[in-house]
C-alpha cells in the first residue's frame, strides 16, 4: 500500500468539528485507514467488520497477523455487536472505567473477524475517553478496530507528528488533536479466568481495579529478554506480552536502586560513553536536573517524579525525542511502581528490552 502523502488534519480536542469527523468517518466507512487520537495514545483505525480493512492495519504497520487489536465502541449498547456474553463483573467494571483506559476481553461472537482476534476465541474490546475518538467511531456507526500508530515495534505515539513520522504514506488522514492526555496505552483485564488477570497494566491503575476486583493478578514485571527468539514466535506464545515492544531503535538501559545509587551508577555510564565518543540520553524527572545538567548528555525530563500521571503522559515523547536527537544510548531511571507507576516501569522495561542495571 503506497499513499504518496497522508493528510494531517488539526481538530479540536474537546469539541471536534464535523466536517473533520465527517471526512475521517467517509474514509472508514469505505474501508481506508485513519490515525485518531485517544486519551492513552494515537490509535490507527480501520472498521472492525470490514475484514480487509482491518488487514490494511497490518500491512501499514509490519504487524504479524498473530497479534490481535482492540476493538473501539463509543456506546455500552455497540457491545452487543461483538459479544453476547457481558457478565455482572465486566458490567460493573464497564460502569465504573468506561470510557476510559481500561480494555476488557470478552468472548467473541461470530461477526468479529478472525483479523481482529487473531483467531482467539476473544475479543478485546474499550471504549475511549477522547472526545475525537468518541466522535469518530458514532460517525462511522460501527466498531473500530485500533492499534497504536506506530511501526510495529516502535514507541507507541503520543502526538499526531509521531503517526507522521511512522506512517507517512501509509495512511491516508491523521486527525491531530494534540498530545494525549494519559500517554500510555490502556490496562488490559481478563475477565475469562478464574481470577481476573491484568495482561498489560496501563491507564487504570491497579489500585483502581482492586477497588472493584479484589483478588485480581498483576503479571510479574519482566527483567529478562529471550533474545534467541523471534519477536514473531514471542506473540504467538502471548499475544501482547512481548518483553521487547515499545522500543526506541537506539539502545537504551534501565537503572534500578535508591536514588543515589542511580545518579551514581548513571554518571559513571555517561562518562564511560562519552570518552568512547558516544553522546548520551537522558530520561529523568524534574528533581533529578541539577545532578546530571553538567554531564554531558542530553536531558529530557518526565515531570514531577512523585506524580506518576504525569512521567507516563511525556514517556513515550521522551524517548521519540532522545532517539530523534541522535544520542547513541538512552539511559533512564526507573520511579516507584504505584499507580500508574506500575505501567510506566512496565513501558521502560519494555523500552530498554529488559537491559537493567541495578
Ligand atoms: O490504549 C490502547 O489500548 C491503545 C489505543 C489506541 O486504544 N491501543 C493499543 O493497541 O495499545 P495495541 O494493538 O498496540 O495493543 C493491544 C494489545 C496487543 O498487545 C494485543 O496482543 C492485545 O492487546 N490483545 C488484543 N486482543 C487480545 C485478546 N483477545 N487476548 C489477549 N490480548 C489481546
Ligand atoms: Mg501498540
Amino acid at each position: 500500500m503506497n499513499i504518496p502523502q497522508s493528510e494531517m488534519l488539526r481538530v479540536h480536542a474537546t469539541s471536534p468539528e464535523s466536517s473533520a469527523i465527517e471526512r475521517a468517518a467517509t474514509l472508514l466507512r469505505a474501508g481506508e485507514l485513519v490515525a485518531f487520537p485517544t486519551e492513552t495514545v494515537y490509535g490507527l483505525g480501520a472498521d472492525a467488520l470490514q475484514p480487509q480493512a482491518v488487514e490494511r492495519i497490518f500491512h501499514a504497520k509490519g504487524r504479524p497477523f498473530s497479534d490481535p487489536l482492540i476493538v473501539h465502541i463509543a456506546l455500552q449498547e455497540d457491545l452487543k455487536r461483538l459479544t453476547s456474553s457481558v457478565s455482572p463483573l465486566a458490567q460493573k467494571l464497564i460502569d465504573a472505567f468506561w470510557p476510559g483506559p481500561l480494555t476488557l476481553l470478552f468472548p467473541a461472537s461470530s461477526s468479529v473477524p478472525k483479523q481482529v482476534t487473531a483467531g482467539l476465541p476473544t475479543v478485546a474490546v474499550r471504549m475511549p475517553r477522547h472526545a475525537v475518538a468518541l466522535a469518530v467511531i458514532r460517525a462511522v456507526a460501527s466498531p473500530i478496530a485500533a492499534p497504536s500508530a506506530n511501526r510495529f515495534m516502535h514507541v507507541s505515539p503520543t502526538t499526531a507528528e509521531h503517526v507522521h513520522s511512522d506512517l507517512a504514506g501509509r495512511v491516508p488522514l491523521i486527525l491531530d488533536a494534540g498530545p494525549c492526555t494519559v500517554g500510555i496505552e490502556s490496562t488490559i483485564l481478563d475477565l475469562s479466568t478464574a481470577i481476573p488477570k491484568i495482561l498489560r497494566p496501563g491507564g487504570v491503575s491497579v489500585e483502581a481495579l482492586r477497588t472493584l476486583v479484589p483478588e485480581v493478578q498483576v503479571p510479574p514485571q519482566r527483567h529478562t529478554t529471550h533474545p534467541e527468539q523471534s519477536p514473531v514466535s514471542l506473540v504467538q506464545q502471548a499475544p501482547g506480552q512481548l518483553p521487547v515492544h515499545y522500543a526506541p531503535s537506539v539502545p537504551s538501559i534501565l537503572f534500578e536502586g535508591t536514588k543515589e545509587a542511580m545518579y551514581t551508577a548513571m554518571l559513571a555510564a555517561i562518562r564511560r560513553s562519552r570518552e568512547q565518543g558516544e553522546r548520551v540520553g537522558v530520561l529523568i524527572a524534574d528533581e533529578d536536573s541539577e545532578v546530571f545538567q553538567d554531564s554531558g548528555a542530553l536531558l529530557y525530563t518526565l515531570g514531577n517524579s512523585a506524580i506518576p500521571e504525569e512521567l507516563a503522559a511525556h514517556l513515550f515523547a521522551g524517548l521519540r525525542f532522545l532517539e530523534a536527537s541522535g544520542v547513541q544510548v538512552i539511559l533512564c531511571r526507573s520511579f516507584s511502581e504505584q499507580g500508574l507507576g506500575l505501567a510506566l516501569q512496565d513501558r521502560l522495561l519494555k523500552a530498554t528490552g529488559g537491559n537493567v542495571q541495578r
